[in-house]
């Protein structure tokens, strides 16, 4: 999908279909504002006839198409007018505007249309930057679809035809921000539809080491450094949470990192290493999970396929920011090879762990990617993303993330984040408490065992020991890593939640001075 700003007049561009906004229409007259009444006349009246007898009135929601009537000079160039109703036109949020964008686009599909455009809307209190931007968002994930895998009757189908969407102005004295707004959304659209696509790969096509090539793939696209450790480096750095969780499977577990390090950088600019939970098929190990519903756990790499798809935009924006992913990735299976209850685990950071149930295997190797990444690079703050409790399901559902973490203020500056590109991300305490229950008797630490009672709190009890004293959010995506509804640019399946607040985080990000790290050492 591609989105693009023109300026020309609206009834001149000629299109598959061409999709105008439409506030609710008032009165039983139900005048027509005056650009849509000049596009209704170029039309020969088509808009008003609907609008007449009562099929389309402007409700949020509503949308239909119609067909240009007449011909000839003055008369519209597009083959179908799609009216897209918005509601009250004065009060359109952000995310009404990707939710138009989203509609647009799946409106003109459907019409087999590749050729599609908008009349530019006006919202009221958004400038054409932002407007553009959330435009491009919605256009660009509303035409994600997972179709890898299906075939027409067994015969390879052809590849779905590229649309291009234009925004188009009838006048516009200073196009660039708009244009660099579409350009913007469109790549945090597509760098979360990269995620989308890694996390809805099954896990035959999604082992750790294609999970961490497609990484690679990805960061020498864009410039990123990379790195990733194999067996027997992870062997060196005693990682024996990412080493036990994989040693069941002859899929071989990996590490991988991708760096975003910006020319010109002041020595004492802030560090963020975010971290990615990439278990790519979680049948729960020697514990193993109940069959109902297990083929959904091929999306146990969501985190980390947010953290590539957020590398990719982070570097592709070029955020004037030092940002670290890492990629902890390892196949959780049962055999006889596999790591087993009751086994005790030295990880990197030199803490040992008691395993009691081997399906709790995602904080495992979190817990060597965040030591690893807090020993290594000394960040500023530390992030992971992952889909780590069926207790996060229970409480969240696919309506918001578990937000949980030991600094007030990034607490705060991620949810505000996650709030301004509509991902919700809600705070669950972490308490002492919930770190003491994860301690062991015959370890220093357990890695289940707690009880049921307030699971997604005492998994991130039992990662925050691996964390020291760096200011660090967990989230936990178990429920809005993927869904079954589906909005107006968003799809059932992987959703890539994480990508755009990640980004908007580090657009606004404050950190407090991490001088007294370093003078501490003096
Ligand atoms: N990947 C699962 C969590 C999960 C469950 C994510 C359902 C999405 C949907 C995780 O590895 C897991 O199995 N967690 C266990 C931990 C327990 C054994 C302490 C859980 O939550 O049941
Ligand atoms: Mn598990
Ligand atoms: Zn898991």
């Amino acid at each position: 999908m591609q989105v693009k700003v023109t300026v020309d007049s609206p009834r001149d561009v000629k299109v598959d279909v061409l999709a105008v906004a439409v506030g609710e229409l008032e009165g039983k007259q139900k005048k027509l504002p005056a650009a849509l009444a000049s596009l209704d006349t170029a039309a020969g009246g088509a808009v008003s006839q609907v609008v007449k007898n009562g099929d389309f009135g402007g409700k949020k929601g509503q949308s239909l198409v119609v067909y240009p009537q007449g011909s000839g000079r003055g008369s519209l160039k597009a083959d179908r007018l799609l009216l897209v109703g918005i509601g009250n036109a004065d009060e359109q949020s952000v995310d009404d505007i990707r939710a138009l964008g989203g509609r647009v686009v799946k409106g003109a599909r459907g019409k087999k249309a590749t050729k599609i455009a908008l009349v530019a809307p006006s919202a009221k209190g958004h400038g054409n930057e932002v407007i553009c931007q959330a435009l491009a968002e919605g256009a660009v994930l509303a035409d994600y679809k997972y179709d890898r895998f299906l075939t027409d009757d067994g015969k390879k189908k052809p590849a779905r035809k590229r649309a291009t969407l234009s925004v188009v102005y009838a006048r516009l004295a200073k196009p660039a921000p708009a244009r660099a707004g579409a350009k913007r959304g469109t790549i945090l659209a597509e760098s979360q539809n990269l995620a989308r696509d890694l996390s809805n790969a099954p896990g035959n096509a999604m082992t750790p080491v294609r999970l961490t090539a497609e990484a690679v793939k990805m960061a020498r696209a864009v410039g990123l450094r990379t790195r990733v450790m194999a067996v027997p480096e992870l062997q060196k750095r005693k990682m024996g949470g990412i080493l036990g969780v994989g040693q069941g499977s002859t899929n071989p577990p990996r590490l991988a990192i991708l760096e975003h390090k910006p020319r010109g950088l002041k020595a004492n600019s802030p560090t963020l290493c975010i971290v990615g939970k990439g278990i790519t098929f979680d049948s729960g190990g020697i514990s193993l999970k109940p069959g109902a519903g297990m083929h959904e756990m091929k999306h146990d790499m969501s985190g980390a396929a947010t953290v590539v798809g957020a590398m990719r935009a982070i570097r592709m924006l070029n955020i004037p920011v030092h940002v670290v992913g890492l990629i902890a990735a390892a196949e959780n299976m049962p055999s006889d090879t596999a790591y087993r209850p009751g086994d005790i685990l030295t990880m990197h950071s030199g803490h040992t762990v008691e395993i009691q149930n081997t399906d709790a295997e995602g904080r495992l190797v979190l817990a060597d990617a965040l030591a690893y990444a807090n020993k290594t690079y000394k960040p500023t703050a530390m992030i992971d993303l992952a889909t780590l409790t069926g207790a996060c399901m229970v409480a969240l559902g696919d309506w918001a993330t578990g937000l949980m973490g030991t600094d007030d203020k990034l607490i705060e500056e991620i949810k505000a984040a996650g709030e301004r590109v509509n991902e919700i991300q809600w705070p669950l305490p972490l308490f002492d408490d919930h770190k003491k229950l994860m301690k062991g008797s015959v370890s220093d630490l357990k890695n289940a065992g707690a009880g049921r009672s307030a699971g997604m709190s005492t998994a991130a009890g039992f990662l925050s020991a691996f964390v020291g004293d760096t200011p660090w959010v967990h989230l936990d995506i178990a429920g809005t890593g993927w869904t079954s509804r589906s909005g107006p640019y968003q799809g059932s399946g992987a959703t890539g939640v994480g990508v755009r607040m990640l980004v908007d985080f580090l657009e606004h990000w404050k950190p407090r001075s991490r001088k007294p790290r370093k003078a501490a050492r003096k």
